[in-house]
């Protein structure tokens, strides 16, 4: 193994134990033994992810006049994903080992060209798979109390679909005129021949989606700004924009719906993957959809409108903006790994100390700043175990921005310790300060005005 892939699998090591260990991310149904591809957020983890969540909503719902937002069904009539394309050609190509049985996707050769050499030793006769085959990703499931064909649906395995089905219902109940898009944050379903690398590839997920629609003259256009909103994203979520890489998918390998695909790739520990993309779908969805053209304009005939589509994973930005954060520093203190989040993601602004635990004053202004930052609406930590520099080490990990604490001086002028997390170093500030304090520093670094 490189040096490079060496430490890359161990910083995958560190970001998952961390990941447990502190309740962002567990094994779901771990005390049954797991089931493959499927993860369970923990008390941190689920303020992490709706974080990201609530900062797309606002960034892209709420703060724009030209979008709306719609939460559909997870299960939808089946018909559905037969005129997606979903049913015919949403495969990706497996191959099996002969020996074993295991199955492995073809097209990610690193997943199992070692694996017969590994596995059984390297046979004179050589690797012996089978031919690829395609393997349709799509969950099965089934509506009502008989199993039978006709009663057969499929979980989605996108978010899109519900969109587009209701182009119709909302033109005809929001007055929306082109251009104009609908978003969705929700869960997606595929059975994946080999979920992998933690919550990078798993069977269940969250995308967080938009179509915009638009006129077919101006797709190039549209497709720019959108391009431009997911790079201003990227750069928001605290990821280092020289390791990510916009991939212009070429023709034969773009889903088959697409037109053009731009994929953003990120720099993962186990290589370069996909993080985010954008799509330009054409008409193909609204005229699959839609018998006649949905949309007419006054004095227009009716046409379908063309489609954009950003699409963002709700659980790889969740890993990107782990691995970017984490962090381990040496002082003569010894080891302090902590975690650099942007305020706005942590899921904790502050932490509040008593500095002593023994002096019912201390303890108790303590638990008045707690309880009032908390009723201003931020997420507080509360410790008054141990040591301060152990309550410290125990934010830092889990990347609360600022450790606040009530002490002796507090009791004479009304001012507390503000520890930074990422520089340790110390200010005072005075308490009626401090929600102020906090809701700038949240906003800060920041560059979309509305977050
Ligand atoms: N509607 C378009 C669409 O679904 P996609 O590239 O197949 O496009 C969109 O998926 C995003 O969903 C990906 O960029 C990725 O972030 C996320 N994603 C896809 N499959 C995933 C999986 N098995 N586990 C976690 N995230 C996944």
């Amino acid at each position: 193994m490189s040096k490079a892939a060496e430490d890359a699998s161990v910083s995958m090591e560190k970001i998952v134990s961390l990941a447990k260990r502190r309740g962002f991310v567990f094994p779901a149904s771990e005390i049954y033994g797991g089931l493959a591809g499927t993860w369970d957020y923990g008390p941190l983890g689920v303020e992490l992810k709706n974080n990201i969540k609530e900062m797309w909503w606002r960034r892209f719902v709420r703060a724009r006049d030209d979008m709306v937002g719609i939460d559909t069904a997870i299960v939808m009539n089946p018909k559905v994903w037969e005129v997606s394309g979903h049913v015919g050609e949403f495969t990706d190509p497996l191959v099996e080992c002969k020996k074993c049985h295991q199955r492995f996707r073809a097209d990610q050769t690193d997943e199992w060209t070692g694996h017969y050499a590994r596995e059984h030793g390297r046979a004179a006769e050589g690797a012996d798979f089978s031919e690829a085959r395609n393997f349709n990703l799509l969950f099965r499931t089934f509506v009502g109390p008989v199993e039978d064909s006709a009663s057969q649906t499929y979980l989605r395995p996108e978010t899109a679909q519900g969109m587009f089905v209701n182009f119709k219902n909302i033109t005809d109940t929001m007055r929306r005129t082109l251009p104009f898009g609908i978003a969705q944050i929700g869960k997606a379903f595929r059975n994946e021949i080999t979920p992998r690398d933690f919550i990078f590839r798993s069977r269940e997920f969250e995308q967080m989606e938009i179509e915009y629609f638009v006129r077919e003259a101006s797709w190039e256009d549209h497709f720019a700004h959108w391009l431009n909103e997911m790079r201003a994203w990227i750069s928001d979520m605290g990821i280092a924009m020289e390791r990510v890489h916009e991939l212009e998918v070429p023709d034969g390998e773009r889903a088959h719906y697409s037109k053009r695909t731009v994929d953003f790739e990120y720099d993962f520990p186990f290589g370069k993957k996909e993080l985010y993309g954008l799509a330009y779908r054409g008409d193909f969805d609204l005229k699959n959809h839609f018998k006649e053209p949905p949309y007419r304009e006054e004095g227009e005939d009716s046409f379908y409108p063309h489609v954009i589509e950003p699409t963002w994973g709700v659980d790889r930005t969740v890993l990107a903006v782990l691995l970017e954060a984490y962090r381990e520093e040496e002082s003569e203190k010894g080891k302090r790994v902590y975690l650099k989040l942007p305020p706005r993601l942590a899921p904790y602004k502050a932490a509040v100390f008593p500095l002593v635990s023994n002096r019912p004053q201390i303890v108790e202004k303590a638990g008045e700043v707690y309880k009032e930052l908390k009723a201003g609406g931020f997420s507080i930590a509360w410790d008054a175990r141990g040591n301060i520099g152990k309550r410290y080490y125990a934010q830092d990990e889990i990347g609360t921005p600022y450790c606040i604490t009530v002490d002796y001086q507090t009791l004479e002028d009304d001012t507390v310790t503000v520890r930074d997390r990422d520089t340790a170093k110390q200010e005072r500030i005075a308490v009626p300060a401090l929600a102020r304090f906090l809701a700038e520093k949240r906003k800060g670094s920041i560059s979309n005005a509305t977050q």
